[in-house]
């Protein structure tokens, strides 16, 4: 910084501007508003209540009929887009995960069913098998290794399937390779030439996705298993890089860094480097402790779940998935925000 910008003290006295309500908030840099936020959303198929899933307190599988209830509700509130993700039944995982190309698997009816209630509301899908293989893998495994290209020809279906049944925006998160290419030239080759890929691009080999995989059921099929021969090495950065680099050359629109929390830097430099949509998640671990630190009464929930999605905007994050998006929404419009 040059040294003109910052005098010394004591002329200089930083905490001039902090001194009042009204000069922080003239001094703001970084503000966090419902445009910012995308629900991560349960589905699973039957009419039952709600289902809390115990690791995430406040989380809940929803039947397809509540799905599109509170989706209107996060609609209602302006929150942009939802990401739906199913609870595949048991009897359906196959060890080639054939379900996520059925039209009409859990996913494509309940997309089909909130995009008929709510067609503003922007409707995001996962793209990886790990819902539907009995291995709880993200690609098709043959000699206990998850393959690349025979994975990406089955994510290709599941993409035109969720596209077809009115899916706005395609997300792999599976980290095969050349897949996003692959799910664009797919897409366009059908007439989806303006559905989105939102490209889990920097997606670290995490133990953060630990609530999630209960959430889905995939915890049990996935055994002691780990993804490292194609989620990212958490030691890794410049890799993200090449990973970012990569999946833009092949048709991204938008970019995501996950998990959030401990790797502000990559979203700091991700978007210091390709100046593109650049989205971050908050992964279900991430909110399992913050909530649990809460419910012990050691966390502030109200203030430090804000300062958490603060800090993603502040690294330069254009939008952030988090679990209490819904919560969120409620505070800022309180706040008036
Ligand atoms: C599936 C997928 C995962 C998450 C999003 N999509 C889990 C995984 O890769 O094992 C994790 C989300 C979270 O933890 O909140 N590929």
């Amino acid at each position: 910084m040059a040294e003109h910008q910052s005098g010394s003290f004591p002329r200089t006295r930083m905490r001039r501007n902090r001194r009042d309500d009204w000069t922080r908030r003239l001094v703001r840099e970084t503000r966090l508003s419902v445009d910012d936020l995308i629900w991560p959303v349960f589905v699973r198929d039957g009419d039952q209540a709600d289902e809390p899933i115990g690791s995430m307190p406040g989380v809940f599988r929803y039947s397809i009929t509540r799905l599109v209830e509170v989706a209107g509700e996060a609609a209602a509130l302006g929150i942009p887009a939802i990401a739906v993700f199913p609870v595949i039944d048991p009897s359906l995982k196959t060890p080639g995960g054939e379900e996520a190309s059925n039209p009409n698997n859990l996913v494509c009816r309940a997309v089909a069913a909130v995009k008929k209630a709510h067609p503003n509301l922007g409707v995001i899908c996962d793209v990886a098998l790990d819902p539907f293989t009995s291995h709880g893998q993200d690609g098709i495994v043959r000699d206990d290794y998850v393959v690349n290209d025979e994975s990406v020809a089955m994510l290709v279906k599941q993409s035109l399937v969720q596209a077809a049944a009115g899916c706005d925006v395609i997300a792999p998160s599976d980290m095969m390779d050349g897949r996003v290419g692959a799910i664009r030239d797919a897409l366009d080759e059908a007439g989806f030439s303006s559905v989105r890929i939102l490209s889990y691009a920097a997606k670290y080999a995490s133990a953060y996705y630990g609530p999630f995989r209960d959430a889905v059921g995939s915890a049990k099929n996935l055994g002691g298993g780990d993804k490292r021969t194609y989620q990212m090495d958490p030691a890794n950065g410049d890799e993200a890089i090449r990973e970012v680099a990569l999946d833009l050359r092949e048709g991204a629109d938008m970019v995501m860094v996950k998990p959030g929390q401990p790797y502000l830097d990559i979203v700091r430099r991700v978007k210091d480097e390709f100046r593109v949509p650049t989205y971050v998640y908050q992964v279900s671990g991430e909110y399992a402790m913050h909530r649990a630190a809460a419910e012990r009464g050691w966390l502030d929930w109200d203030r430090v779940i804000m300062e958490s999605l603060l800090g993603f905007k502040r690294a330069g994050a254009d939008g952030i998935l988090t679990y209490a998006a819904v919560e969120v929404a409620r505070k800022l419009r309180e706040q008036g925000t």
